[in-house]
């Protein structure tokens, strides 16, 4: 039987192929755009998706199993299991905004984000009003173009804030990358799905 694997592309794909590697799977070495990559004992089918889709094939049993950051796991309400933390994807979810502004002293914040329903959660936890803007990607044009007083976003290196004139205000959560399994799949596939885990852990 062949465990589905969906995994998000770009960094945590990467990281996530080493880590199988070094627990003992096989794969063929070559640079490839394939979005099907298959290890050479065929036990593992790995399904390269965007990382916001993950949630959606586990749900949706497209794979068994999903890689991805808890960024985008807590922007899902729990209709997987999340088995395993990984050290991979490391980085923080943070309030940035532009160097020098005041945002602590502001009453009405309003955020631009990939993540509307964290953003949400951290006006509440703050007790602030405000409001979130939805965006899909290069959110630091929020404060830059003035859409937003700030940004939620992850901070890897910090480069992209640096490049743009942002900085950090807050650290929100630590952000690293979990797998997910469907409910189903974990019934009816408990041993390869033990086995997997136990070999990767
Ligand atoms: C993420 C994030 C930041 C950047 C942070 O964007 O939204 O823009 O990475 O990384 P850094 O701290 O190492 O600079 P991503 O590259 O995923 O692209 P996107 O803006 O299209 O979402």
């Amino acid at each position: 039987m062949t465990l589905k694997i969906a995994v998000s592309k770009g960094r945590v794909y990467e990281d996530f192929l080493s880590l199988l590697k070094s627990s003992g799977y096989r794969f063929k070495d070559e640079k490839t755009r394939k979005l099907v990559i298959k290890d050479l004992d065929n036990s593992i089918n790995l399904i390269i998706v965007k990382a916001i889709d993950v949630p959606l094939y586990v749900n949706n049993a497209f794979a068994d199993l999903g890689i991805v950051g808890k960024d985008i796991i807590d922007e899902f309400d729990d209709l997987f299991y999340e088995l395993l933390n990984l050290e991979i994807g490391v980085c923080d979810l943070c309030i940035a905004s532009m160097k020098n502004s005041k945002i602590k002293e502001m009453d009405y914040l309003k955020i631009a984000t990939k993540y509307p329903k964290q953003a949400n959660e951290y006006l509440k936890f703050k007790k602030l009003n405000g409001e979130v803007i939805k965006l899909n990607g290069s959110v630091e044009l929020g404060p830059l173009i003035n859409i937003s007083d700030c940004i939620l976003d992850i901070v890897e290196t910090g480069n992209t804030l640096k490049e743009n004139g942002l900085e950090v205000n807050e650290h929100f959560k630590k952000i690293y990358s979990k797998v997910i399994a469907n409910k189903v799949s974990y019934k009816t596939k408990t041993d390869i799905i033990t086995e997997f885990i136990n070999k990767i852990s």
